[in-house]
């Protein structure tokens, strides 16, 4: 019997194994599987500190088909997700534009390792408070910040001429008190609610819409329904003489 422990203090668990092998196992699902890297949902009381809810593919996709066909925009446009987590947003532009430069900033220092695979440069900082590079902006802060996300990016367009997109909640952008911020000029709002972010469960509760900043705003703000992504599935050529495995 081997008795295993996460290295990772926050999530430590101790796991009776047969053996040395079986024991790694154990920590590969111990770590990935049975102890959860985050809350199983957002209204747990142990909220994770910083709000890390990887964004769904089939939340960004939209964004990234909306901007490829309505902007000339090219993987020769450099990006910064300034509230990077692990990069799953990245990942998902770079399906798109697989050659594109990307910069990313984390507060969190424990989504280095998957960032570097995707971004081309990380800053482990907080973002409010860094510098940012001259690059077009996609992002999908804590909502708890993001009245302060959403201004920095509309100074960031102010400054360098660059386009924004922010993933939020619908009802954000009516409440009295926020009446002040930069209008977006584009609302992307998506017709389906996502039931949840990476391994967070949720529940379809919340409509949400990328708000988008041009590079020279708009006299007026557009409001546009996403309708939801077709799955791309990928499946391996039938066997010979196997059974057709796709539904009639
Ligand atoms: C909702 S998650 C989105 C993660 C990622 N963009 C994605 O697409 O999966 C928000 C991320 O912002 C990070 N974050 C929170 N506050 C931050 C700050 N002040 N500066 C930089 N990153 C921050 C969190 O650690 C978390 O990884």
């Amino acid at each position: 019997m081997h008795c295993v422990s996460s290295p990772d203090s926050t999530s430590r668990c101790f796991l009776l194994a047969p053996s040395a092998r079986d024991a790694v196992g154990f920590v590969c699902l111990a770590i990935s599987d049975i102890v959860p890297r985050v809350p199983p949902n957002r209204y747990s009381k142990d909220r994770h500190p910083h709000d890390f809810y990887p964004t769904p593919s089939l939340c960004s996709r939209p964004l990234v088909e909306w901007l490829a066909a309505n902007t000339s925009l090219d993987a020769s446009d450099p990006w910064l997700d300034p509230a990077a987590g692990d990069g799953d947003l990245i990942a998902t532009f770079r399906e798109r534009w697989p050659g594109g430069f990307w910069y990313g900033i984390e507060i969190d220092r424990s989504h280095r390792r998957s960032l570097e695979a995707v971004a081309n440069r990380i800053l482990l900082a907080d973002a409010l408070e860094a510098e940012w590079p001259a690059a077009n902006i996609a992002a999908n802060p804590p909502f708890k910040l993001l009245d302060r996300f959403w201004s920095r990016m509309a100074e960031h367009r102010r400054t360098h001429g660059v386009w924004g997109a922010c993933f939020t909640p619908v009802g954000y952008w009516q409440a009295q008190r926020r009446v002040h911020l930069v209008r977006p000029d584009v609302l992307l709002a998506l017709a389906y609610r996502p039931r949840g972010f990476g391994n967070i469960r949720t529940g379809p509760f919340q409509d949400y819409v990328w708000a988008v900043l041009r590079p020279t705003p708009a006299r007026e703000t557009v409001w546009t329904r996403v309708e939801r992504p077709a799955l791309t599935l990928v499946s391996p050529p039938p066997s010979r003489g196997a059974r057709s495995q796709t539904r009639g």
